[in-house]
């Protein structure tokens, strides 16, 4: 009982973190194992065979991939962290309302009305890029769902790990300092940490009026690790990782080939989540954490 409240005050909290961020600029993560093309076809074009080193001309948004082997503690890398105004944040609709809105690329005219947006406005286009994104077929072996509300994701969840609440977790990547910097070079400290989860559900925030999740879950062999990171700056983070060991079914295009220099399923392809993106996992029996 005492531990069911514990959990419940967690989630509580988490409910205010989550309403409270919710971000506008996640689609680089929302794309991140889907079809977004952050780089230009001309871009493509010519950083097909740079490695990522040379990646001086690439928007810093997408520098948040890296490979297995560069998993280990004293390696140094640039990576963009996010940081959203949570003030300015979408907060979370509950469910009777944000089911009461159509959330179809057919209805975006009514939407645009609706909201009060001009059909050329950049939230106009967030929103047109959104309903396609959450529209958009998943990969094989992936199963997808744009969460209008906590509600809807608690079901998805759910759905996929086939559990109930109290047998969940929740992981989030946290920054244990306070400043403005987004892009640096962090090192990876010690006590590299894998989370054991034989299936997990990430949940991506999508640019919307309102807070809503890209999650997905995919059948190939996933891995999660927390890692210690701090910055040039001193900035400390406690970063959650998510690798993918096969990545043979994405598109060729996928920004993560074109940073890292691989191709689809000759290469892991690992990348850090920013603080408001959620990874669900089911709670295992007091083993829920191992060191690597
Ligand atoms: C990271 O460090 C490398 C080498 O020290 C440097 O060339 C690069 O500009 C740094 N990147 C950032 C984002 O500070």
């Amino acid at each position: 009982m005492g531990e069911k409240l514990v959990s419940w005050i967690l989630f509580l909290h988490l409910l205010v973190i989550m309403s409270s961020y919710g971000g506008s600029r996640a689609r680089e993560l929302a794309g991140t194992e889907n079809k977004l093309q952050a780089i230009s076809a001309d871009d493509e074009h010519q950083t097909a065979h740079t490695h990522h080193h040379h990646h001086s001309h690439v928007d810093p948004s997408v520098m948040v991939f890296f490979t297995l082997k560069d998993l280990k503690v004293g390696k140094r890398m640039p990576i963009y962290f996010p940081k959203r105004d949570p003030a300015t944040s979408p907060k979370f609709w509950p469910r009777e309302k944000a089911d009461s809105v159509p959330f179809s690329l057919n209805q975006l005219p009514n939407l645009l009305n609706f909201f009060s947006f001009s059909p050329d406005s950049p939230p106009a286009k967030a929103m047109e890029d959104t309903l396609k994104e959450c529209e958009s077929k998943p990969i094989q072996g992936e199963v997808k769902f744009c969460a209008t509300s906590l509600e809807s994701m608690l079901d998805f969840t759910h759905s996929i790990l086939g559990l109930e609440s109290d047998d969940l977790q929740v992981f989030a990547t946290s920054h244990l300092t306070k400043s403005s910097v987004t892009f640096q070079n962090y090192t990876i400290l010690e006590n590299i940490m894998r989370i054991s989860a034989p299936k997990m559900v990430a949940c991506h925030t999508m640019p919307y009026p309102y807070a809503v999740f890209y999650c997905h879950s995919q059948e190939s062999e996933n891995r999660v690790y927390k890692v210690s990171l701090v910055g040039d700056n001193g900035d400390k983070v406690e970063a959650m990782v998510v690798c993918h060991l096969d990545t043979s079914h994405w598109g060729s295009g996928h920004v993560s080939f074109q940073i890292l220099g691989v191709t689809p399923g000759s290469s892991s392809v690992c990348h850090f989540f920013p603080a408001d993106n959620l990874i669900w996992a089911p709670k295992l029996q007091a083993h829920g954490l191992s060191t690597m």
